[in-house]
Parts: structure tokens; C-alpha cells; sequence
């Protein structure tokens, strides 16, 4: 199959083109658009046949299920057996937003779609482009992230040609996406809503809405909690993981960045190509104190900037591209500052543990073993 990719201005929305893409979509064809969080593969999700079009083309488990997308707040109704008072709060908050809510679902919705769960999950995206393609495609589009199964979710139109040319239809390309993150996830199916993916949309400003939500249990890996499956059928999966090893270093800012020093001077005097995922503030001084000293690393430090610590959603925004970097380089190892930011800190690292296999290393220990 020959991929067609069309370049889309969100200003000024080429209506011929949305035109021609919702009607491969009515035909049960499959398109990737831009989201305002990462690209999305969609299909028609009251079409059976285009579910699992899409499985097949990410290479996805399909007891893993997709969100439903719409445009139209009164596109939920049919969807599903009722809107709890509490999701009507975050609706009116929040949507059009990168929010997905789960519901109870209704027979409109197929087993397919909802990867054979009573639920789904409904998304109403804010970005122009997504909307429109929504409404010429009938309305409601099931759009998982348009990345093959376990590789980053792609935040370019380059990223989704990387993964999925040729296996789906068409590509809308409207450039970057802005949060650079997939949407938070809330599940309403329970009297206290509970976070199933943190997002953009953090407990805060949840909080602020509801009064009280919960966390779920099993996104929290560690201590008590190991062990626990997470909700989401998506969020047990290994995911974003580069092919190369990566490693978080954990500590307060000044040790991260010595501790980083010790752990790349270490690989690059065993010859190997180093891959460092860090902010602004620490790549400067690396490049400043560590590079100009280093023998051999002009050739084997891999350094990726991914923003300033004080702008945490540039962050968020370059982490799945850095990610993504890593494996065309051909690094060996990787390491990456701990980015434990007050707002999307949660997000971030929910995404960076996941891509890291939850292996963390104290920057204090890593100092004191160079030091030996
Ligand atoms: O930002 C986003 O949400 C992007 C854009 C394209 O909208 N989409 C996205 O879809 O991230 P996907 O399929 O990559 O992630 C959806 C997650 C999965 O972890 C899935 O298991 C979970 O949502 N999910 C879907 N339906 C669910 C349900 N009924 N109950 C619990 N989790 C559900
Ligand atoms: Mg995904």
C-alpha cells in the first residue's frame, strides 16, 4: 500500500484534503493526523473491520484498547450508559483538551474498539485539524498513538512515516505537536476518579475540579505497590523503550550532573557511544566542563538538550523525539537526568521510567563508586 502524506497548515485547513481523508476513513481506511498530545493512527470506530485494521498495522495486542475520539460533546451520548455528574465537571473543564474519560459503554461502541472491556475510553481533541477530520469522518474516530506497538508515541508526521509508511493510508502532517505527551486518562466507572495515565491535565488541576481523585495503584511501581497491574491494558506493556539500555540518575541538580560526568566518562573510556538525555541547564555544563576534558568524547557523548528545568513543557514536548534519536544514533547506553518537575514531573517521568525498565541509579552512589 502507497502511504499519501499531505502537509496541513492548523490555520488554514485545506477543506479538499479533510474532505478526501474522512471519506478514506468512512471506507475503513486508516489515517494518522496530529493531535494537540502525539499523532493518532485513525479508523472509524463504530466499524469493526477498521479496529482491527488498526491493530494489525501497529503491531498491537487487541485486548489493548483504543480511545474514541470526537468533535461534538452530544457524540458522547450514544456511546455510553450515562455521563456522572463528576465527568460532566471535567468535560466542561477540560474538553475539548488532552483528557480521556472512561465511560460505561453502550452496544454502539464494538468489542473490537474497546479491546472486549465493558468501558471506553472518549477523547474530544482541542487540536483544528483533528476536530475537523472528526466531523468529515462521521463523527467518531478510534485513534490510538499512530507509533508501531512499543516504540515512543510519535509527536512529528516524520516519526509516523518512520513506523507506519506503507501499512496505513494516509498521513495528515500538521507539524509538531504542542504537549508532546499522550492525554491524561481518568476512569469515571468508580465513585473517586482515578488517574489510569497521568497527563497534561495533572492531579492538580483535577483536584481543583473534583475535590478528590485517586491514583492508580499500579502506576506507582514501587514499594507497596510493585507488582500491581496498572488499569490500563496499555500501561502494563513495555513501551518507548530505546533499543540501547537507559538508565535515570536520580539526585539534586549539581549531583545529577557530576554523577552524569562519572557514568559517561566511565563508558567512554570503555570505548562505548553515550547517549545523555538532559536539561538545558545540565547539557551546558557538560558541554562546558566535561566534553572540552574528555578524550574520545567529541566522538561518543550523544548529548540531547531537551529543554531548560524551569520549562518543563519544552520537556515534555522534545522527550519522545530524544528517545526516538537515541536508536538512529546508534548509542550504546543511555542516561537520563531525573526530571522531577512540579507540574508535568508525574507525566514525564511515568513515560521515562517506563522507556528506562524502572532502572534508576543515585546520583550520590554513582559519584562515590568513581571516586574508589
Ligand atoms: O493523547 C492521546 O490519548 C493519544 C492521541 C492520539 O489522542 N492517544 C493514545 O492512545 O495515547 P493509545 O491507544 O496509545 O493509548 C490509550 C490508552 C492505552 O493505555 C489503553 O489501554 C487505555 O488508553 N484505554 C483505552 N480504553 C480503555 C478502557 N476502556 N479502560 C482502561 N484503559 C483504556
Ligand atoms: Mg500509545
Amino acid at each position: 500500500m502507497t502511504t499519501e502524506v499531505y502537509r496541513l497548515s492548523p490555520e488554514d485547513i485545506d477543506s479538499g484534503i479533510i474532505q478526501k481523508a474522512g471519506e478514506v476513513i468512512r471506507r475503513g481506511g486508516l489515517v494518522a493526523f496530529p493531535t494537540e498530545t502525539v499523532y493518532g493512527l485513525g479508523g472509524d470506530a463504530l466499524n469493526s473491520e477498521a479496529s482491527k485494521k488498526i491493530y494489525a498495522a501497529k503491531g498491537r495486542p487487541s485486548d489493548n484498547p483504543l480511545i474514541v475520539h470526537i468533535a461534538e460533546e452530544d457524540a458522547l451520548i450514544p456511546l455510553v450508559r450515562e455521563v456522572p455528574e463528576k465527568g460532566r465537571l471535567l468535560m466542561h473543564a477540560f474538553w475539548p483538551g488532552p483528557l480521556t474519560l472512561i465511560f460505561r459503554k453502550t452496544e454502539m461502541v464494538p468489542p473490537e474498539t474497546s479491546g472486549g472491556l465493558p468501558t471506553v475510553a472518549v477523547r474530544m481533541p482541542v487540536d483544528p485539524i483533528a476536530a475537523a477530520l472528526i466531523r468529515a469522518s462521521g463523527g467518531y474516530i478510534a485513534a490510538p498513538s499512530a507509533n508501531s506497538s512499543g516504540r515512543p508515541s510519535p509527536t512529528t508526521a516524520e516519526h509516523v512515516v518512520r513506523d507506519l509508511d506503507g501499512r496505513i493510508d494516509m498521513i495528515l502532517d500538521g507539524g509538531p505537536c504542542d504537549i508532546g505527551l499522550e492525554s491524561t486518562i481518568v476512569d469515571l466507572t468508580e465513585d473517586v476518579p482515578v488517574i489510569l495515565r497521568p497527563g497534561f491535565i495533572n492531579e492538580e488541576m483535577l483536584k481543583e475540579v473534583l475535590g478528590e481523585v485517586k491514583l492508580d495503584p499500579g502506576l506507582l511501581d514501587a514499594g507497596a505497590n510493585a507488582g500491581i497491574r496498572p488499569k490500563a491494558p496499555g500501561m502494563r506493556y513495555r513501551h518507548y523503550a530505546p533499543k540501547a539500555p537507559l538508565a535515570i540518575v536520580e539526585g539534586e541538580a549539581r549531583e545529577v550532573t557530576e554523577a552524569l560526568k562519572t557514568l559517561a566518562g566511565k563508558a567512554i573510556l570503555d570505548g562505548k557511544r553515550v547517549g545523555i538525555l538532559a536539561s538545558d541547564d545540565t547539557a551546558r555544563d557538560l558541554a562546558e566542563t566535561f566534553l572540552p576534558g574528555m578524550p574520545g568524547a567529541a566522538e561518543r557523548l550523544y548529548l540531547c538538550p531537551a529543554g531548560s528545568r524551569a520549562e518543563e513543557q519544552t520537556i515534555a514536548r522534545h522527550l519522545f523525539a530524544i528517545l526516538r534519536e537515541f536508536d538512529d544514533a546508534g548509542v550504546d547506553l543511555i542516561y537520563a537526568e531525573s526530571f522531577k518537575t512540579p507540574e508535568l514531573g508525574m507525566a514525564i517521568m511515568n513515560r521515562l521510567l517506563k522507556a528506562a525498565g524502572h532502572r534508576v541509579i543515585l546520583a550520590a552512589d554513582a559519584i562515590s563508586e568513581g571516586d574508589m
